[in-house]
């Protein structure tokens, strides 16, 4: 079976921990759009030209602990706004989609503009508070000195950048199940996701 799965949604709504459950259970590959962007934006931070940056992006960039920081963060959400960043980053995404295995793509415009016919679109969302919790705790525990309501303004800012773009805004695509996580634990969120693969997949 070499379904695509789309999972979309707001900063911090739990889409990449039902991404990752979903790629394991099923055993396809995941792919993490959002690295992409946050390798583009570290190197916009690094003094470099955005577009150049994602034309040459090299895959051992994505290094998950180095880019996910609030600034790393905020500098991907602007440079996600340049349509020809969008464009340079397509191709990759398109073919990861579609491997042979199985693909688990998850970000802001998998179901409506890399992959709109993906077997399977999810947009995981929460209220902001609820993210801005979960963000928080998560950069606590690595150590990051770091107040609530930075974490909150954070995720407000991006999350109003990400869905007045013109270039692939962050929306639901007309055809995706939408999974509010706000009362949810991470358990109930992945069965909420696995029922829908299992009723398109008819198993
Ligand atoms: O983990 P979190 O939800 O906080 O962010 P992320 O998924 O790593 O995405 C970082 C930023 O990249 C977002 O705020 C978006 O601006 C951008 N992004 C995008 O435009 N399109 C995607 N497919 C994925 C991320």
């Amino acid at each position: 079976m070499g379904m695509t799965i789309a999972i979309d949604g707001p900063a911090a709504s739990g889409k990449g921990t039902v991404s990752r459950a979903i790629a394991a259970h099923y055993g396809f590959a995941h792919l993490d759009t959002g690295l992409l962007y946050r390798a583009v934006g570290r190197r916009l931070l690094d003094g470099q030209d955005p577009v150049e940056a994602a034309r040459t992006l090299d895959a051992g960039e994505l290094d998950e602990d180095a880019l996910r920081t609030p600034d790393v963060a905020q500098a991907a959400s602007k440079v996600a706004a340049i349509p020809e960043v969008r464009q340079a980053l397509l191709d990759f995404q398109r073919a990861f989609a579609a491997r042979a295995g199985g693909a688990v793509l998850d970000g802001r415009d998998i179901g409506t503009v890399i992959c709109p016919e993906a077997e399977v679109k999810l947009f995981v969302t929460a209220s902001a508070e609820i993210r801005a919790k979960r963000r928080h705790a998560e950069l606590v525990d690595k150590g990051m000195d770091i107040d609530f309501a930075t974490v909150l303004a954070d995720v407000e800012q991006r999350d109003a950048r990400d869905m007045t773009r013109a270039d692939a805004p962050l929306r639901p695509a007309d055809d995706a199940v939408l999974i509010d996580t706000s009362v949810m634990s991470i358990a109930q969120a992945v069965a909420a996701a696995r029922a829908e693969v299992d009723a398109r997949s008819g198993g």
